[in-house]
């Protein structure tokens, strides 16, 4: 589509500055990857991470409707590339035929950093996004609002639904994907011990976790009708009465009609961990980010539930992530989330 492709030319010179930026960054021990790299005060895996914000920066071009789901990793991100798709494209696809039923929501969701990081299939995946495009990111807000341009009073239709979920639960997640994907690179594995220092130290792809959540907080009090800010455990607790919600907030409330269909409830129950857990795709596929990047998609799919973190952690580590948590949110006024 006219102005949307990214020529070769622009892609290379981005890529150029990827490439010098890297040896000019602090390093530091990572998770999914031997090491992490900061930029911009951001921990970034240097490949996928860093790449992506950097070609994303300078090469995305913005679209007055996109909508953007973002989120810190494992807090639920698949599951609300889900529903965000499923009710922005409810009138496309009748229930039989719904592409989540043989694809995984990440082929129906990119990953704009991911995206941005293949130069491959940047282009053919661009021109296939329907409108309003939806993209996923982990960027935390400072960087993701760079993309917009300036701020979000000039793009006044853009939409951002930002998951947050209690940091046990995302410590915990984290902890347990990256296993399997240090298992497969051969890389030594992370105790618990450790994983809990480098997270309660924000020494986390993406992180810290809580300046990651406050930036979209913030966020969402600044911008109401551009920010949505919600949690997985809320989302949760009441899924009907969110899907509802998030539908209003990107223009497409339901209709009289589609309630007295109980619409609500297919799109729920369409996108419940039980039933995507098993799709093929989610059972069986593999997510080919890029060429470096490439997750088994039922890593995606572990357990779904609120408080897991129970049968991980000590007493006293879950304390002391509590005080953090406390100490970090206070000022702002964001209570802390339900977390068992
Ligand atoms: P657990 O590891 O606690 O089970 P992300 O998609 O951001 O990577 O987050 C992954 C987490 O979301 C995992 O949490 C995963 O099991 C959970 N998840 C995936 N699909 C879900 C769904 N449909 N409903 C609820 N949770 C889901």
């Amino acid at each position: 589509m006219e102005g949307e492709n990214v020529e070769v030319l622009e892609y290379d010179k981005a890529y150029e500055k990827y490439m010098n930026i890297i040896p000019t960054l602090e390093k530091n021990k990572g998770w999914i990857t031997e090491h992490l790299v900061k930029y911009q005060g951001i921990w970034l895996t240097p490949k996928g991470g860093l790449k992506g914000v950097i070609m994303s920066q300078q090469l995305f071009k913005s679209k007055p409707n996109d909508i953007f789901l973002a989120t810190f990793p494992k807090s639920g991100t698949t599951w609300f590339k889900a529903i965000i798709f499923s009710i922005i494209n409810r009138k496309l696809f009748s229930p039989n035929e719904h592409p989540l039923l043989n694809s995984s929501p990440h082929e129906c969701v990119p990953f704009l950093e991911l995206l941005y990081s293949n130069k491959e299939n940047l282009n053919s995946t661009l021109e296939h996004l329907q409108s309003p495009r939806i993209f996923a990111t982990h960027s935390p807000y400072p960087l993701f609002s760079q993309l917009l341009g300036s701020n979000l009073t000039t793009s006044p239709t853009v939409k951002i639904v930002y998951v947050a979920r209690n940091p046990k639960d995302v410590l915990i997640s984290t902890w347990e994907f990256t296993k399997k994907l240090r298992h497969e690179a051969n890389l030594p594995l992370i105790s618990l011990q450790e994983a809990y220092d480098m997270f309660c130290q924000g020494l986390i792809h993406f992180g810290s976790y809580w300046d990651h959540v406050l930036g979209y907080y913030k966020a969402s009090l600044m911008y109401p009708k551009n920010v949505l800010f919600l949690s997985y455990e809320t989302m949760k607790d009441d899924p009907s009465f969110w899907v509802r919600k998030l539908a209003d907030f990107l223009d497409q409330g339901f209709t009289k009609e589609e309630e007295g269909e109980g619409l609500v409830k297919k799109i729920l129950d369409l996108c419940s961990f039980e039933s995507l857990s098993k799709v093929g795709a989610n059972k069986s596929g593999i997510q080919r980010f890029t060429s470096h990047v490439m997750v088994p998609s039922s890593y995606f799919f572990r357990k779904g539930v609120v408080g897991d973190w129970r049968k991980y952690l000590t007493m006293e580590m879950a304390q002391h992530l509590d005080e953090i948590t406390k100490c970090k949110f206070e000022s702002s006024g964001l209570s802390c989330f339900r977390s068992s």
